[in-house]
């Protein structure tokens, strides 16, 4: 792990680093009708994956996919649609996707293998991210048919129908783990689990919806690739962060701009590498703002192992100005230490 990370030089990747803040992502989405047709064209989704390689010079590759091609997989009807984003076929329970057959379900998503295969033979340098939606997050989506602002529908069922719920859960967690291990047995040098929806729970469900899950792929992974970096993303946890370090086990957290400060040393000590955490909104506002945020970040990891992320995705009005400004200060800030 330490030779993946060396100590002087803080790496640094951008949680969606591909996408539409680059006019040249814009052209090769052009060419696809949608925005599955785009991930599952392993040529394309190659090409755009190392897009903000060849421009910025940045760390990590991370494979060009989406989290709900899970859900496709299982047999769900998963659209893209221009300025709304996902809109999913609503369903109720595991009954209502193809479960039990994982393998041919899995066959859907070689594409995506081929994609990490084109990376590793046209990158021999960088490590190459690997990804799946954490079983919750993905769950989501797969109950309000989409993106929500309030989440009700799975708020409710979590409550009243937990069962069906878990039982889904369940789906999710062994298909994400064989996928995960499929990625990485194409080539995945590192793999990532996004739980960008783990604030929507209170104590006991977060144990049963998101640790529990997250747990289980990783005791899976390591089952097969022991030495293979895991990397979770348990988004706005809040205090709940500590009981997810302490059971799941992952090698990276991907931090948000709200985390605990008593992580820092508990990570420390689990020798666990932090990842974070610039706000994608400062990325847009730039100027004197942004050059202090990243210094404060700098200075408040400085004792960590840290990798520099922001603390959600790029946004699409994100100036390319801003984001060569950021390389550019930490890099410098390497250079003086
Ligand atoms: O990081 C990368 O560059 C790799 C590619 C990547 C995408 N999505 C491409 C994408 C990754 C890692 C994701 C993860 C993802 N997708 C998450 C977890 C991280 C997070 O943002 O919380 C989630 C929740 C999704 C689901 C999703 N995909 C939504 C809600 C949307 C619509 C909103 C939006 O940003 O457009 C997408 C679409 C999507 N995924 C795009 C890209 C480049 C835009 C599609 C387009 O080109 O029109």
């Amino acid at each position: 792990m330490d030779k993946l990370f060396s100590k002087v030089k803080t790496p640094i990747w951008f949680m969606r680093q591909a996408g539409r803040y680059l006019p040249e992502y814009k052209k090769l989405r052009s060419t696809e009708k949608t925005f599955l047709d785009l991930c599952f064209n392993s040529e394309k989704a190659a090409k755009i994956s190392l897009q903000p390689i060849e421009r910025f010079d940045l760390d990590f590759i991370i494979l060009f996919s989406d989290i709900l091609v899970v859900p496709h997989a299982l047999g769900q009807r998963v659209d893209f649609k221009e300025n709304i984003g996902p809109i999913l076929e609503p369903i109720n329970n595991k009954h209502d996707l193809n479960y039990k057959k994982i393998t041919s379900n899995l066959k859907i998503l070689d594409p995506v293998f081929k994609t990490i295969k084109l990376l590793k033979i046209r990158n021999k340098r960088k490590k190459v991210i690997g990804f799946c939606g954490g079983p919750f997050t993905v769950l989501t989506y797969m109950i309000e048919g989409g993106t929500s602002k309030g989440h009700e529908k799975v708020k409710l069922k979590v409550k009243r129908e937990k069962k069906e719920l878990l039982e889904m859960i369940e789906v999710l967690v062994e298909f994400s783990s064989l996928y995960l291990i499929e990625q990485i047995r194409s080539g995945a040098d590192i793999v990532k689990i996004f739980e960008s929806w783990a604030s929507l729970l209170d104590k006991e469900e977060y144990f049963d919806f998101i640790i529990k899950p997250n747990m289980r792929i990783l005791e899976n992974i390591k089952n097969v690739f022991p030495n293979i970096p895991v990397a979770c993303f348990p988004r706005r946890s809040g205090s709940q962060i500590f009981n997810f370090v302490k059971n799941v086990g992952c090698d990276i957290i991907s931090l948000d701009e709200k985390f605990p400060e008593e992580l820092l040393e508990i990570a420390k000590k689990k020798n666990i590498i932090l990842q974070g955490n610039l706000n994608p909104k400062v990325l847009i506002q730039g100027g004197k703002k942004m050059e202090e945020e990243i210094k404060k970040i700098l200075l408040r990891f400085n004792n960590n192992r840290h990798i520099f992320n922001l603390s959600h995705g790029i946004l699409p009005q994100t100036p390319i100005a801003n984001v060569e400004k950021t390389i550019k200060l930490i890099r410098d800030y390497d250079e003086t230490r």
